[in-house]
């Protein structure tokens, strides 16, 4: 049998990121958001082809700089890399962003060179006076670098892989760039035992086209003459799986690789009815949010939202939440204040309008990032602010 097994059907979503102005409403498009288990590699993936440059150019609004947490985390990730290769090792980062990581090999002294196809970001690290290639990474990309620069002791991806439309294709241009006998790939991502567990399906939109398990990576890698020697778990994203290539018989794979496996193997990672449940635990849980926001309405309160996440556009348009039930949401990239949300067309206003005019109930869409902004709003509960999660589950915190 071939084909991936359709499992969770989102309806038709707006781009995730295409905040927009009120004079782009009209002309905001909408695609089906359908997700699937492919047969064959175990890999979670979407079923609609949304063409990569409609999702990442020159108007991307995300930028990674924009968590102190995420900084930090960038930080360790660059010394792990710089620990597991030589000393005057050469990284190539695809995907680098605004430099948040690429930085940090810079501070450490590595050769680098970051690989950007959304010029405004890639523009932002360059700023910083980093080393960045606009290109989308591809084979003829990875013979390029190899050309000019040499082989890469480290390829470094983190949030990158899992937008790629073909991993298997990523991973087989990456195999030659890596210098023979000791390069390793190492990209991390949202894991998808994380989004079962959690059931954080706002993970859930167009620019994540895989997610991934270690069934699922082992394969791909193989396939592409490379082989899964480690994976680390991360707090980051909701929970994330750092995962270690290299090519096949050039490093022993760790003892990580067969407990993660055996862990996943016991929780059905690639067995479609695990992905049946989850689909009905999806439906259960927005409908439970919808019915929490409904009855605040109902009872007067005001409710704005935290964060204008990607995640939020799956969440809004899925559950069914727009202006009237969430009046605003703050956010701090600049590019996103004073636009509305993709489909709920929620206006996006500047942290200090939500301080300064404080809700009841503000929704935190930004849940991945809740210990840090929960510590920095503290002033905002202890005067009776409240806020709402709904990931693990829906409540008042
Ligand atoms: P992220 O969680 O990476 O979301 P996604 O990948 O779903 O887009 O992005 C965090 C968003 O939340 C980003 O738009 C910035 C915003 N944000 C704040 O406004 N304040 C904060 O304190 C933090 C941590 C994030």
């Amino acid at each position: 049998m071939t084909g991936p097994i359709p499992f969770l059907d989102l309806g038709a979503m707006p781009i995730a990121n295409g905040f927009l102005l009120p004079s782009e409403v009209a002309s905001e498009k909408r695609y089906p958001l359908r997700v699937g288990l492919d047969r064959d590699t175990s890999l979670v993936r979407l079923l609609d082809i949304i063409p990569p440059e409609l999702l990442f150019h020159e108007r991307y609004a995300f930028f990674s700089s924009t968590s102190r947490r995420m900084n930090e985390h960038f930080l360790r990730f660059a010394q792990k890399v710089k620990a597991s290769i030589r000393r005057d090792g050469f990284v190539v980062e695809i995907g680098s962003n605004d430099g948040i990581m690429l930085q940090h090999f810079a501070a450490l002294g590595m050769r680098s060179l970051g690989v950007e196809p959304s010029e405004n970001v890639a523009k932002a690290a360059r700023g910083l006076g980093l080393r960045v290639e606009s290109a989308f990474f591809s084979e003829e990309t990875a013979h390029k670098i190899a050309r000019r620069d040499g082989y890469a002791d480290a390829v470094v991806a983190a949030n990158v892989v899992c937008h790629v439309q073909d991993p298997l294709a990523l991973f087989r241009a990456v195999a030659p760039l890596l210098r023979p006998g000791s390069g390793i790939f190492i990209f991390e991502e949202p894991y998808l035992g994380d989004i079962l567990r959690l059931c954080s399906y706002d993970q859930i939109y167009d620019e994540h086209a895989s997610y991934f398990s270690l069934a699922s990576v082992s394969i791909l890698a193989e396939q592409a003459g490379l082989e899964l020697v480690e994976v680390e778990h991360q707090e980051t994203h909701g929970g994330s799986m750092r995962y270690t290539l290299a090519h096949k018989g050039s490093r022993a794979p760790g003892e990580s690789v067969a407990s993660w496996r055996e862990t996943e193997e016991a929780r059905g990672l690639a067995d479609p009815l695990t992905f049946t449940d989850f689909a009905a635990e999806v439906a259960h849980r927005s409908t439970e949010l919808f019915s929490l926001l409904t009855d605040l309405k109902r009872q007067g309160k005001r409710v704005a939202g935290y964060g204008a996440t990607s995640k939020s556009t799956t969440v809004t348009n899925f559950a069914g939440i727009g202006p009237e039930l969430v009046s605003h949401i703050c956010d701090t990239t600049p590019g996103k204040i004073g636009k509305l949300s993709p489909g709920a067309h929620i206006p996006i206003v500047a942290r200090g309008r939500w301080e300064a005019d404080a809700p009841d109930y503000t929704i935190l869409f930004a849940w991945n990032h809740a210990d840090e902004i929960l510590a920095k709003e503290q002033a905002y509960r202890d005067a009776g602010g409240k806020f709402i999660v709904y990931v693990p589950e829906v409540k008042v915190v």
